[in-house]
């Protein structure tokens, strides 16, 4: 494409004067924005969105546009209305915008939005001393980043400093991210094999088999393969919500302690409530040596990550503090965001919360999956992490179409829809917790008769 700075100018100014903008917007502006933003897929961000999200531009004579949300209620352009059921993937626990949220980082972006990279940051610090509070174990030190994947980089650093071994066991339909030492983790050949060989000495074993787990560490300390740690996630989320046998945590602990490796729990998706205890570790008294944060963290406001650990283990990043380092993690707004969003988790209880709407929601589908046997195949998951799991991908596709039309927004997991996700905000009301349920139920029905 020609360069053209006037073009890109004229560009810029049309979408900063919408999102400026005092006035609602007429419907030729919707149309517009819209239109321009189909346009803009295709044209320069990637054309494949397009036909992957179907479901999303096929919904009416104009597509999906998101435009705004409080809660878990999403309005596209055109006002049409959304009851949120996928949480943006365990982003929005707290729904969308809390209002607790959202002032904290308006208070702190108009204070100083970024820091200067030289003098004591007091919001990310003081950040630290609440997660350290909160984590299990001697969990104490952290650092923050953006994104989930980087918390996993960051993890796997550490866990490859403290240990001087470069190999790592991961579970088979794995999920940690998408940069390469996370993508290296990954126990599924989608998204890798065009791009192997990524990071050497990783072998992987079926999520929930702990001997299976212990099997590998055997066979590497026999081969000479030094590694530095088991990384396991503690409800498999992409995989499709897939809850493991209760001793499996445990005995992850006694395995790793007995075989001299460090044990990393990736909760980018799992913590902060989302499957009924502030970390899912907690349900089964497992305290790990690193533990990775991401989605949730920054309160479904800003993009807040990290990864934290013990001071035994950290002690190694001490003598050279720029070991492992990044321009805007854990800027000012990001950590007020995550203060605020604990403070919210803390009072609001989102935690118990997740725990009885997860139970509620499990044995209603339950009953639909008797219901409806030829479509709905198997119900799991564990507090606000469910997958309902159909016959085969065209079916999930036609329900996650139905709730569309319908007014509900879900997704399936990264691979296929052949496991609907149900990940709703945590504080969801339950009139729409319900109401969000009954048009399930609707689109069940039309598909089974
Ligand atoms: C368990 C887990 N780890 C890591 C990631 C990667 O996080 P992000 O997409 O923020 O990079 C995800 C994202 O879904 C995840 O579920």
């Amino acid at each position: 494409m020609s360069r053209d700075k006037q073009a890109a100018l004229k560009e810029a100014k049309w979408m900063n004067s919408i999102i400026t903008g005092k006035t609602a917007l007429t419907e030729e502006v919707k149309k517009e924005i819209v239109n321009k933003t189909t346009e803009n897929f295709a044209d320069y961000i990637n054309k494949g969105f397009l036909e992957h999200r179907k479901s999303a531009t096929i919904a009416g004579d104009f597509a999906l546009t998101e435009w705004t949300g409080q809660g878990s209620i999403i309005r596209d352009v055109m006002g049409r209305e959304f009851i949120d059921a996928l949480g943006g993937f365990g982003l929005y626990s707290l729904g969308i915008a809390h209002p607790k949220v959202v002032a904290n980082v308006q208070a702190q972006l108009t204070r100083s939005p970024q820091y200067s990279q030289e003098m004591l940051d007091p919001v990310r610090a003081q950040l630290g001393r609440v997660l350290a509070h909160l984590t299990p174990g001697k969990i104490q030190y952290g650092f923050f980043a953006n994104s989930g994947t980087e918390a996993v980089e960051g993890a796997m650093k550490l866990a490859r400093l403290y240990t001087g071994k470069p190999g790592f066991i991961s579970m088979l339909n794995s999920f940690h991210g998408k940069t390469a030492g996370a993508l290296s983790l990954m126990g599924k050949s989608v998204f890798k094999e065009p791009l192997l060989p990524l990071l050497g000495n990783i072998q992987y074993a079926p999520f929930g088999d702990a001997d299976a787990v212990e099997l590998e560490l055997k066979k590497a300390a026999q081969v000479g393969t030094g590694i530095a740690a088991v990384i396991a996630e503690p409800v498999q989320g992409e995989a499709g919500a897939i809850v493991p046998p209760d001793d499996f945590w445990p005995k992850l602990r006694k395995i790793c302690d007995k075989y001299g490796v460090l044990l990393i729990a990736d909760e980018v998706q799992t913590g902060f409530g989302r499957v009924g205890e502030t970390f899912a570790v907690d349900a089964w008294n497992t305290e790990p040596d690193i533990m990775c944060f991401g989605k949730a963290l920054g309160g479904g406001v800003v993009a807040c990550s990290g990864f934290f650990s013990t001071p035994e283990i950290w002690s190694c990043m001490e003598p050279n503090p720029f070991m492992h380092t990044t321009t805007t993690g854990g800027n000012p707004i990001a950590c007020a965001a995550a203060l605020a969003g604990i403070e919210v988790m803390l009072e609001e209880d989102t935690p118990s919360q997740a725990a009885e709407k997860g139970t509620y929601t499990l044995g209603i589908l339950n009953k639909m999956k008797e219901r409806y046997p030829s479509v709905l195949k198997n119900i799991r998951g564990k507090g606000m992490l469910i997958g309902m799991e159909f016959s085969d991908g065209d079916i999930g596709y036609k329900v996650a179409a139905g709730l569309f039309k319908r007014g509900v927004l879900t997704s399936g997991t990264l691979n296929n829809s052949k496991v609907i996700r149900i990940e709703p905000a945590l504080n969801i009301p339950m009139n729409l917790l319900d109401e969000m349920l009954n048009r399930l139920d609707d689109t069940l029905n039309e598909l089974a008769s």
